[in-house]
């Protein structure tokens, strides 16, 4: 295993849509979106690996020369970013999924089922929702047809992009599932770092939902308007931001809740707005609490458009259960970290994962490496080399393991 190859691999692909400070901003299906591909494509391919590109633009590559009856062990995550990403991010996933396969054709290790690395279409969900929207299509959690049809802002929609960049291709959605699917990722969080623990056998993901307000008011003029005669748009969205945050604490840990978009129209220093569009993010690992929160917004919403006189409407972005990883590979997670003298610990996601969809298909469980600073979703993100090295001999191991592993049934997500 070469830790100097994954780094400059990483560096090499976070080049790409540079913004500068580490930063990265490849957006889902952009011109940078595909440069990103074509070059990891470059690295799949002088592997020799059998590479295919499905409907939705998942890009699958697997070991040569197994009977196709054979499953593979699979992993891999995402190489798009949100705009103001970092380089881990999905990209750790799976640069560190070719390092692996590199090592093990390198030592010549026999295994009884290929080993295969993917990267799938439009994990972050900061162009198109739903987030992990390729892996859904590929566990058969959406049809091809209506994920080709969602659109961004602009009205462009994933089956003119992914035909525009050329990864419209023939490979079968839904997939066949593989073996067994394990994805190391970067935590994005501050507990492994805070807690000096090296890896993160990843337990559960927690429910996500995404929604899209419209809030249509009155524009007018910011002088001679008195305040008890507007309906003020901009207003209407700050008390929604506000209520947000506020019951999120209100409702205490897991709950967490996050207004990321606010836009006014039209946005002018001496004009009272007339229409926001806003988004709202609502997590929690249960599956009741979030839809408590979930009423709780709504009632709140429709109580504040009576009040303002305004129009308010709700559009869902997405909708994710919470979803608990399967306790046989959690386990050897842990046993493979043990056996490298690493400290491990047991932990929930925060973030949404493309593994949360494969855990539909097949046994399924996810690998954390420590975030310093706990930073994410920013150019600042940072995994330390050695972190990096620790993730992914843990995850060699694990793949390896999971070729020789039998499950009973080939469900996915079991109870812990
Ligand atoms: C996706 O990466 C998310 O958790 O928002
Ligand atoms: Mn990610
Ligand atoms: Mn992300």
């Amino acid at each position: 295993m070469s830790i100097e190859r994954l780094t400059e691999r990483l560096d090499a692909l976070g080049a790409i849509g540079d913004t500068g400070g580490d930063g990265n901003s490849r957006l889902a299906l952009t011109s940078e979106d595909r440069a990103g591909r074509d070059l990891v494509v470059t690295w799949m391919r002088d592997l020799d690996l059998d590479i295919t590109v499905d409907g939705i633009g998942n890009v699958i590559a697997v070991q040569p020369g197994f009977d196709p009856l054979v499953d593979p062990v699979m992993t891999g995550s995402h190489i798009d970013t949100v705009r103001t990403g970092g380089r881990y991010d999905g990209n750790l996933g799976v640069l560190a999924g070719l390092e692996v396969i590199e090592t093990v054709q390198a030592t010549g290790l026999d295994l009884d089922r290929p080993l295969a690395v993917g990267f799938f279409t439009n994990e972050e969900g900061a162009r198109f929702a739903p987030d992990m929207l390729g892996s859904l299509v590929f566990a058969g959690g959406m049809q091809l047809e209506d994920a080709l049809d969602i659109s961004d802002v602009d009205g462009v929609t994933i089956g003119d992009e992914l035909r525009r960049i050329g990864y419209a291709g023939i490979g079968a959605c839904p997939a066949r599932p593989p073996h067994a699917f394990v994805e190391l990722h970067i935590e994005q969080g501050p507990v492994l770092e805070a807690e000096g623990v090296n890896v993160g056998a990843v337990t559960s993901v927690q429910g996500i939902s995404w929604q899209e307000l419209t809030i249509v008011g009155q524009s007018n003029h910011a002088g001679t308007t008195p305040m008890s005669m507007r309906h003020d748009a901009a207003y209407a969205a700050a008390a929604i931001t506000t209520f947000v945050r506020d019951l999120a604490i209100r409702m205490g840990v897991p709950q967490v809740g996050t207004v990321g978009v606010t836009d006014l129209h039209p946005d002018l220093v001496n004009v009272v707005a007339a229409t926001a569009r806003m988004t709202v993010d609502l997590r929690n690992t249960d599956s009741q609490m979030l839809g408590d929160a979930e009423a709780r917004l709504a009632r709140f919403v429709s109580e504040l458009a009576d009040r303002e006189g305004v129009t308010i409407t709700s559009r869902r972005l997405a909708r994710f259960e919470p979803v608990v990883f399967h306790d046989r590979v959690i386990s050897l997670i842990e046993a493979a970290a043990e056996t490298r003298g690493r400290s491990v610990r047991r932990m929930p996601s925060g973030a949404g994962h493309d593994a949360q969809m494969l855990a539909r298909i097949c046994p399924t469980a996810m690998i954390f490496v420590p975030s310093v600073g706990g930073i994410s979703h920013n150019p600042a993100e940072h995994t330390a080399a050695a972190d990096l090295h620790i993730g992914t001999e843990v995850l060699l191991d694990v793949m390896v393991e999971l070729t020789r592993t039998r499950f009973d049934h080939r469900s996915g997500a079991e109870r812990t």
